[in-house]
């Protein structure tokens, strides 16, 4: 049987229905890793408040034991430029941007204009509006205008598009760069139910992945599953 406990991190409430992984086992476990982890600053607080007050659906904010392995990650590799796919609330970009080098920026793409207002304003209570650039629209048309190379990327948009997202990125990603890409397990249904179709979708970006000569990578089994990818010299 797949391990209960396998999907620390993830948010309780991170499905609208009870499933495998909502367990009193996997809460504690979750509690516990949350207690023994460097906490949120307090504006990350404010905004993952706001956001579960002001937006349809708050769950898909990363949380603060991924947004801490985000910060960490950052912090170790200092990048010059990051891309992030799927801003959301900002949570994440707020996260990755703590490891900005000195000269650093932050790419952020969102598809969705409403979201705007709240991620410009938190952006700007952190004082971090020159480093955090917001492209509003559909990502598949961003990525190829962006003139950059990135040293770190972070997708998080929709998860049928993760293969193409991918592709598009991969030529743009320094050797010796990190991609990251989140919720791969899909709250175990890549692994149990190959019927759910954004599961199939999230299962043949994984074995892309895995069949990749450029990468090497590890499926790791924090909240709903994060592919690391570095792309070889
Ligand atoms: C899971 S949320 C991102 C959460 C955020 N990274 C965080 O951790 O706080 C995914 C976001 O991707 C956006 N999105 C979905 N499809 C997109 C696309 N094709 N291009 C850009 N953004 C997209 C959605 O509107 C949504 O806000």
């Amino acid at each position: 049987m797949y391990p209960k406990f396998l999907l620390l991190g993830r948010p309780l409430h991170h499905r609208p229905a009870k499933d495998m992984f909502d367990s009193d086992a996997s809460r504690r476990l979750l509690a516990y890793c949350q207690a023994h982890s460097t906490p949120p600053d307090p504006r990350l607080n404010e905004l993952e408040r706001h956001t579960y007050l002001h937006t349809l659906h708050p769950q898909m904010l990363s949380g603060p034991l991924q947004g801490r392995f985000l910060t960490l990650i950052s912090q170790i590799m200092r990048p010059r430029r990051i891309l992030e796919v799927g801003a959301f609330t900002g949570y994440s970009a707020l996260c990755l941007a703590k490891g900005l080098a000195e000269d650093g920026v932050l790419h952020t793409i969102e598809v969705n204009d409403e979201l705007r207002g709240i991620l410009e304003t938190f952006v700007k209570k952190a004082g971090l509006e020159h480093k955090i650039i917001l492209h509003v629209g559909d990502a598949v048309e961003i990525i190829p205008t962006l003139e950059e190379t990135f040293d770190l990327v972070f997708l998080d948009a929709g998860k049928m598009d993760y293969l193409r997202h991918y592709e598009l990125v991969l030529p743009k990603l320094r050797a010796g760069g990190l991609l990251m890409a989140d919720n791969v397990l899909w709250g175990g249904k890549t692994v149990l139910d190959p019927e759910d179709e954004t599961a199939r979708a999230l299962h043949a970006f994984n074995e892309h992945v895995q069949a990749d000569d450029r990468v090497e990578n590890l499926l790791l089994p924090l909240r709903d599953g994060l592919m690391l990818a570095c792309k070889k010299p």
